[in-house]
């Protein structure tokens, strides 16, 4: 399952122009000549402009500034207090490119702000851009409904237990134990939100109910399969499992492999010896784990994990059956296959679940950052990953128990991945800035973790209140000199954000910081200096890591630092595993 594109390809845009000079309107309408899918409608009425606006309901509106009669920026306010116009993004156009009036422009409503007379590539990127921001807006507000109904999912989850509760209280066979527990398990991995770490936990129960020495998961993504985990008990070599768990592959969904078969067909899979497959036989197997860590694998039983409509959204692979003494099998038998598949039926709610959230998180980054729609979310991954480390590790020195570890890493993984879902409500020119912000336009980006509670209800709903902690802690420095503190953005008296006029340079410090927040602060930078930003190259890493030397107890928190860099191994991993390819925002 992957998210809908959020791009405005494909669909027509109508531009409507609220300016007094016809001139102004013909040289805008050449300019939009070039591209057949924009359609220009001019009012060169201002006192017109409110009734063209709401009957043409354009995407995009562009107002000039000075017209006789009405001020742009009153205009834009009318705009914004009418309902059936309020969502229509707009442009300011001016002749004067004073940085205070574009803040004010900002704070009356607009969403971006052209200098006449703007280049015509430009003008038609600003259009594109707000076109697309306009689409993905609408997704968000029907967000809440699709979280409501993820609600419904797990009642279903819970439902569809109980039904193998009953059919268990039947079954007199000697697999009771195992299928009894797999019923166990069900209610508690429905309670798994994000897909990585669910298809973890599942790859390990499903590995010590069926007695496997080593195994893997497979989540389907688009066209391709992507490996998300990779256990091995043979191996006790840290580093080694360090490499083995991270291990990046992924194959196309099409039969030649074992696993792209097992996606391919939606059929469960037991072979005996992959290495000794009949010359006919559907699928071959690929040596390459073996090959890279001096494995043999032997006995495999693939089970796909089918979700309602029928699709099959991942795979899970169990290699080499082992005794309960831990001596090899020879091979999984037609009882293992029974538990296989009842575990894969009982899994596949859950995993619905937390592909539903998955998708959502990635949609709402796109719409936050207005990434090109093929971006996966690489740079929340990463981030989210790396973070994952440092609490671990954290947990290990800090005695947490291991059933609250893995509940915090669950919500820790969702809460970082959308560390920067506020910078939904920056406007365009700002966040894609290709140079250095001024300090007025950087007090404008701080908004992004200052999004007040209404903001929050509508963008966080349903995702726990980590996330609402981390959106507006992942700033904030040890020593107290971040932001945003206890500010919330405020809202003028038509509900409208005010951004703030200054920096704020004093925020929450040490422990008051909360512990997601404080690890999120070191994951986001590390990866944000690694990579390209519009204003930036990327740095390397032993600068970087310089810097978070230098600036445990001033900006971060020195015990997670020191944690940080201590595991680089498995932060190096992660890059990797996630394509530490250069981005730019
Ligand atoms: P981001 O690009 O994801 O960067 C996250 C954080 O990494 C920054 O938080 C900062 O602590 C650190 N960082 C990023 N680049 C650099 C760098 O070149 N040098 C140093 N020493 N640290 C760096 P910060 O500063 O609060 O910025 C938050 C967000 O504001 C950034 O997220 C970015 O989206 C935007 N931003 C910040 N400065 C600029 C800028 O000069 N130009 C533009 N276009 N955007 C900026
Ligand atoms: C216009 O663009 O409407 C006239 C010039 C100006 O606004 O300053
Ligand atoms: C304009 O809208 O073109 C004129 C800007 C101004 O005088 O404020
Ligand atoms: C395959 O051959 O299907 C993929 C490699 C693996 O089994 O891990
Ligand atoms: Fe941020
Ligand atoms: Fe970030």
């Amino acid at each position: 399952m992957s998210a809908a594109s959020s791009g405005s390809q494909g669909d027509a845009i109508t531009v409507t122009l609220v300016d007094d000079q016809l001139i102004v309107g013909e040289a805008v309408r050449r300019m939009l000549g070039e591209d057949p899918d924009i359609t220009l409608e001019h009012i060169d009425d201002p006192a017109a402009a409110m009734a063209g606006i709401r009957e043409q309901q354009p995407t995009v509106v562009i107002i000039d500034l000075v017209m006789p009669g009405i001020d742009g920026m009153e205009l834009i306010q009318r705009v914004r207090d009418e309902p059936a116009t309020r969502d229509i993004p707009v442009i300011m156009l001016s002749s004067e490119s004073d940085v205070h009036r574009k803040v004010e422009a900002f704070q009356y409503g607009a969403n971006d702000f052209l200098v006449k007379m703007p280049d015509r590539l430009e003008l038609v990127a600003r259009i594109r851009a707000l076109a697309a921001k306009a689409i993905a807006e609408r997704e968000l507000r029907t967000m809440a409904d699709r979280l409501q109904r993820q609600a419904v999912a797990l009642d279903e989850a819970n439902r569809s237990l109980q039904a193998l509760n009953v059919s268990l209280e039947s079954d007199v066979s000697q697999q009771r134990g195992r299928l009894r527990s797999i019923a166990m398990l069900g209610n508690e991995l429905s309670r798994i939100q994000d897909i990585d770490i669910l298809t973890e936990r599942l790859l390990d129960e499903a590995r010590h109910i069926l007695g496997a020495d080593a195994g893997a998961a497979f989540l389907v993504e688009g066209e391709s399969i992507r490996l998300t985990h990779a256990q091995n008990e043979s191996f006790s070599d840290p580093e080694t499992l360090e490499r083995l768990k991270r291990s990046a592959v992924n194959l196309p969904v099409n039969s030649r492999s074992l696993v792209g078969w097992v996606v391919q067909t939606g059929e469960l899979v037991n072979v005996e010896d992959v290495y000794s497959l009949p010359g006919n036989a559907a699928f071959s197997f690929n040596p390459y784990f073996d090959d890279t860590y001096g494995y043999r694998t032997r006995s495999v039983l693939a089970a796909p994990l089918v979700g309602t409509a029928g699709t099959v959204m991942g795979v899970l692979e169990l290699i080499n059956p082992r005794q309960a003494d831990g001596t090899p099998r020879a091979c999984f038998d037609p009882d293992d296959e029974t538990v296989a598949r009842h575990f894969a039926s009982m899994a596949s709610v859950s995993m619905q679940n937390a592909q539903l959230t998955r998708s959502m998180i990635l949609r709402m980054i796109r719409m936050a950052e207005l990434r090109d729609p093929t971006e996966t979310g690489a740079h929340a991954n990463r981030v989210a990953e790396y973070a994952l480390v440092v609490y671990e590790e954290w947990a290990k020195r800090h005695g947490v128990d291991p059933d609250e570890r893995e509940k915090q890493r669950d919500r820790l993984r969702i809460a970082a991945m959308l560390h920067d879902v506020g910078k939904v409500a920056i406007p365009d020119m700002i966040l894609k800035k290709p140079g250095k912000l001024t300090d007025e336009e950087f007090a404008v980006m701080q908004g992004h973790t200052m999004v007040d509670d209404t903001l929050f209800d509508e963008l966080l709903s349903g995702y726990d209140e980590a996330a609402a902690e981390v959106v507006r802690g992942h700033h904030e420095r040890w020593d107290g000199s971040g932001y945003p503190g206890s500010q919330v953005m405020a809202r003028d008296e038509h509900g409208y954000l005010v951004f703030p006029g200054e920096p704020i340079r004093t925020g929450r410090s040490g422990e008051d910081i909360p512990l997601f927040a404080r690890i999120v602060a070191i994951a986001d930078v590390f990866d944000a200096l690694g990579s390209a930003r519009a204003y930036k190259d990327p740095w390397p890493e032993e600068r970087i890591l310089d810097l978070l030397r230098e600036e445990a107890g001033a900006h971060f928190d020195p015990e997670l630092v020191e944690i940080f860099i201590s595991r680089i191994e498995a932060i190096r991993a992660i890059q990797v595993k996630w394509g530490a390819a250069p981005e730019v925002t």
